[in-house]
């Protein structure tokens, strides 16, 4: 059972293991390593993903690597080791610190002899992201002789692995390395460990150190191994680079590394924390959240490219890995307050990822840029045709996220627009976005039809946010994003013409848009968006309304079987008005000045009692949309939902037979946005910082920063008055 502290979590029993996996996650944005304790088998998950490091095994799918793990270590006597399983197991605690990254265990066995307690530590370092640091503590109460064995172990967990081969070993003094290479694309990975601990006796094997310990009863032994990683996609050499890490961190010593590691941390907290006063959980599971977000933040500069945020983060091998409109639109406004440059690296990713959208868009026979609804390194769509299993029959279900969730490519767009609007940094428009925001109109452009009856354009046979109800037409949602990349593209053209008209020449020339560029104007003022009907609701898609009422209740009583998906040709929820997630209600938030409080509040009371929130991206859409009809004290719950979503672990384990557990950055993401967009009532408008209270009724203060081109802005939001300090220059 675990319990919330201040900048710590405490589980005491280690009895959900997949679980704690994700809650005790530690990770620098490069790797992130489990929860799990260090002599782990596969069964209970462990795993170092690499982020931006994908394999492909035959014709399984394409996955993040799960590196072999330097910090491999088991504890034994007479040859029996010692696990969580063992009868011997007396107690057992492990635990985050989330202001600082440092996971703790400590376990004591029996012993005949003496009561046996490990203890330790360990960190991704923040300041070299290459590297981890484990503090390895043994104790006994009474004489006796363990030994301790630490290991590269290349027995990783794979979902659809293996993915790495061609191991070669060797010891140098007291560090061993390792090189292997993925099967795929043969990216070499190279690991180190080296250990520094006293006068050990030791025997040293080519990848493993045994020590025998001779415990006196009273004086524990300390062993610090540090590990490093890297890969060929970091480095020509990347043997020679774990090496030579390896060596300054042990010249460095575990209190001087992790003295840096936390003088990063506090800086990361110095912009990105967010103070509550009046409540304690929210404030601690908020701060928990900001913790997850930071630590799968890619800020370093990788030499192949730019990388962005994965939506299950670093926390496994879920999801393939991939990166879905999760980053833009519910982690990147987060980033946009505090640390734009992340988001402009996640912009320059999508941009970087264009020739993969474009090849998208031709294997569909459309134009422009449909980017992947499941994108990995080169922008081609990890998304599957056949996404879920069946539970009864064991066959593979077609689903349509990858052909029809066309939305991906307008919400990057939307990043893109918000960023620029933001900060005023119009050089990423000259570098690319524009011409990815072109290149998702012509998208649009190639694939809306004409209705000669109705007189209007309409976007036919898509997927919105809810995926229970696929292949429909006119997904209020999908249509108003679209028309706000038509938008997006002419406004963006003018402006740039004004500033540099011989860019935009070029540019409309090299891309050859002149015809699609009268096109958008013809088609803009007859594109359909779905309007309020009469009681201010608007219909999700084209039928929806005449889809059968039913409460979540009785849809929930059709399931055979607990893990059945509720969406596709057979699910329970897909000839009813029930919906896996906030749809109708994502529009309204982001579109929410073209709407009326009486159109807002309609559509949040029928929408939500027909929500199954079978996502962990709805509950903060509900949560914005309440907020901006005074309905905080309503929204707050959701907020909750969001704030504690990887505490609990009580997100979706399982779609069809297929297993999605891991981190969930969007809830992370949708918990600020909450607190400030929604309780604050913050936006950014051309650099400037505008706030409505709306607080909780419990909620006293809320205090957060928000880094712009003039400094760091600290704002200050009570019941009824708003505050704004700038507090130094830009950093
Ligand atoms: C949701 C998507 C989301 C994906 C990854 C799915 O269950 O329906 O909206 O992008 O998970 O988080």
């Amino acid at each position: 059972m675990y319990t919330l502290y201040d900048w710590t979590i405490i589980d005491d029993d280690g009895q959900a293991v997949l679980e704690n996996g994700n809650r005790l996650l530690i990770g620098n944005g490069y790797m992130a390593k489990r929860g799990t304790v260090e002599e782990a088998d596969p069964p209970c998950m462990p795993a170092i993903i690499l982020g931006g490091v994908y394999d492909k095994h035959g014709d399984r799918w394409r996955e993040p690597v799960n590196a072999p793990d330097p910090l491999f270590t088991v504890l034994s006597l007479d040859g029996i080791p010692f696990t969580l399983a063992g009868e011997n197991l007396s107690t057992h605690t492990q635990s985050l610190n989330f202001r600082y990254g440092v996971y703790s265990r400590k376990t004591t066995w029996n012993t005949k002899d003496a009561h046996l307690t490990v203890s330790t530590e360990r960190f991704a370092s923040m300041d070299d992201i290459h590297l981890l640091c484990m503090k390895y503590t043994v104790s006994a109460d009474a004489p006796v002789s363990p030994r301790v064995e630490i290991h590269i172990n290349t027995d990783v967990c794979d979902l659809n692995g293996p993915h790495l081969g061609d191991f070669r070993f060797e010891v140098k003094g007291q560090t061993r390395t390792l090189i292997c290479e993925t099967l795929e694309k043969k990216i070499p990975i190279a690991l180190a460990n080296g250990i520094e601990g006293g006068s050990l006796s030791s025997i040293i094997e080519e990848n493993r150190s045994s020590y025998l310990l001779d415990l006196d009863g009273s004086n524990p032994v300390e062993l610090f191994v540090f590990g490093t990683i890297w890969t060929g996609l970091d480095a020509d050499d990347p043997l020679e680079n774990v090496e030579k890490s390896v060596l300054r961190a042990k010249k460095a010593g575990w209190d001087c590394l992790l003295a840096e590691h936390k003088a990063k941390w506090d800086e990361i907290w110095r912009i990105g924390d967010v103070v509550i006063k009046g409540d304690d959980y929210a404030q601690r599971a908020l701060r928990y959240s900001l913790y997850h977000l930071h630590i799968i933040a890619p800020r370093h500069k990788r030499r192949c490219g730019n990388f962005s945020i994965p939506a299950r983060g670093l926390s496994g091998q879920t999801y393939k890995g991939a990166v879905f409109w999760d980053t833009e639109m519910f982690m990147a406004p987060y980033f946009l307050a505090t640390e734009p440059e992340l988001v402009a690296q996640f912009i320059r990713y999508r941009i970087e990822t264009l020739p993969g959208a474009r090849r998208k868009a031709v294997e569909y026979g459309l134009r422009g840029a449909f980017f992947a609804w499941e994108s990995q390194e080169t922008g081609d769509d990890a998304c599957t045709d056949f996404n879920v299993t069946d539970v009864f029959t064991g066959r593979p279900v077609r689903t349509y996220f990858r052909d029809k969730q066309v939305h991906i490519s307008a919400d990057i767009v939307l990043a893109v627009k918000r960023y620029v609007d933001a900060t005023g940094d119009f050089s990423i428009l000259k570098e690319g976005g524009l011409e990815l925001i072109l290149e998702v109109a012509r998208f649009y452009l190639s694939s809306i039809y004409y209705s000669p009856e109705r007189k209007r354009y309409e976007a036919l046979d898509v997927v919105g946010p809810d995926e229970y109800h696929e292949r429909v037409n006119n997904n209020a949602f999908t249509n108003r994003m679209i028309l706000m990349v038509f938008e997006t593209a002419l406004t963006t053209i003018s402006l740039l013409k004004e500033k540099d008209a011989i860019f935009i020449e070029a540019l409309m020339a090299k891309l050859n848009f002149s015809e699609d560029f009268a096109f958008m104007q013809a088609v803009m003022p007859c594109f359909y968006v779905p309007q309020p009907n009469e009681q201010g609701v608007i219909e999700q898609f084209d039928g929806y309304f005449r889809l059968e009422d039913c409460s979540l209740d009785v849809v929930r009583s059709r399931l055979k079987d607990p893990k059945e998906y509720w969406g596709g040709g057979n699910g329970v929820a897909s000839t009813t008005r029930i919906i896996k997630q906030a749809d109708v209600v994502t529009m309204l938030a982001l579109f929410g000045d073209e709407y009326s409080t009486f159109v807002k509040k309609a559509n949040l009371a029928f929408y939500e009692p027909r929500t199954e929130h079978g996502s962990s991206l709805s509950a903060c859409m509900y949560a914005l949309l309440a907020c901006e009809t005074g309905g905080s004290d309503w929204a707050y719950p959701f907020f909750i939902k969001n704030a504690e979503m990887d505490i609990a672990g009580k997100g979706k384990h399982f779609a069809g037979l297929v297993y999605i557990g891991g981190t969930h950055p969007a809830a992370n993401g949708g918990a600020w946005l909450t607190a400030i967009h929604g309780f604050c009532g913050f936006s950014l408008k051309n650099n400037k910082i505008q706030v409505t209270p709306r607080l909780p009724s419990h909620w006293q203060e809320v205090m957060f920063r928000v880094l712009l081109p003039d400094g760091l802005h600290e704002v200050t939001v009570t019941r009824d008055r708003w505050d704004e300090k700038v507090r130094g220059q830009n950093v």
